[in-house]
């Protein structure tokens, strides 16, 4: 097993990308604290991988919010003893609109929970894992980071800042036994946020959502979207000995779309 005796907090454990790792690092021998807004999500992932046999724990916490992190790094602590990995996967989508339609509000929401709370976390975290001269941090990410895409200011000057976030994590912990990495998935259009995404847009050009889904996977090297269990993959590499050289970077699994 790649994550035996491990403890990693999940953020957004509760569906999607996030349940998806969560099954994942469980089965690697992970112990995992899901933390999101909805109760019945994160409880019911953590019951799922308890009657797996796994070690799993959930809270309900917002991470835009500075006590509510203290409060899932606290619970990691109670349940499991320590934190090794924090994957900051928690993300909203945001306003598909152009940017002057955009409000202040919803800006600062975006950044707030894409960007600010990984921020939250990481710092609330290092310190143990300096300590022990060991950890794992890994930011989910997205194309939008590195693509053109129209109507979604807030969500890609997040998920840009995450990146560059990543980069400067990475050079300060390097020395320190701790590794920073990013993911950027590309369209996975089996969760909740990828079909939000597709609809909007589809009312926005009066066009078929199923139409449009098309075109943009003509525009992948695959021609196919990706899976929740394909992130998982990459953060299971990436929270794992076997990167054990890898930090800093930001990961593209995206199917061939992004190339920097
Ligand atoms: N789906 C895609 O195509 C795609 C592509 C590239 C990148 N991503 C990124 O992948 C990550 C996971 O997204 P997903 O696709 O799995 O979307 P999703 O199904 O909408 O899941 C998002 C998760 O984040 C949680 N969350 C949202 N706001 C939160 C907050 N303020 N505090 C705590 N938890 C919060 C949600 O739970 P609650 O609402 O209950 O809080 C949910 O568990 C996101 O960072 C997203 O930007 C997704």
């Amino acid at each position: 097993m790649l994550l035996a005796g491990q403890v990693t907090i999940i953020t957004g454990g509760g569906r999607g990308i996030g349940r998806a790792i969560a099954a994942r690092f469980a089965r690697e021998g992970s112990a995992v604290l899901l933390a999101a807004r909805t109760q019945s999500q994160v409880d019911a992932v953590a019951a799922e991988m308890s009657v797996a046999g796994h070690k799993a724990a959930a809270i309900v916490a917002d991470v835009s919010h500075e006590p509510d992190c203290q409060a899932i790094v606290n619970a990691a602590r109670k349940h499991f003893g320590r934190v090794d990995i924090l994957v900051n996967n928690a993300g909203v989508l945001g306003p598909v609109k152009s940017v002057e339609e955009v409000s202040p509000k919803e800006w600062d929401e975006v950044i707030g929970v894409n960007l600010r709370g990984p921020f939250l976390l990481s710092r609330l975290v290092l310190p143990e894992m300096y300590q022990r001269g060991s950890g794992g941090i890994i930011n989910i990410s997205s194309v939008a980071a590195k693509g053109a895409f129209q109507w979604n200011s807030p969500y890609a000057a997040s998920k840009a800042g995450l990146a560059g976030l990543t980069r400067t994590l990475a050079a300060e912990a390097a020395r320190k036994g701790v590794r920073v990495n990013a993911i950027c998935p590309g369209p996975v259009p089996e969760t909740e946020m990828s079909q939000m995404l597709g609809q909007a847009l589809a009312d926005r050009l009066h066009a078929d959502p199923d139409e449009l889904f098309k075109a943009l996977l003509e525009k992948l090297l695959q021609g196919k979207p990706q899976t929740a269990a394909d992130v998982a993959d990459a953060a299971l590499f990436l929270a794992s000995s076997q990167s054990a050289a890898i930090t800093g970077q930001t990961l593209n699994v995206d199917g061939g779309m992004s190339f920097y």
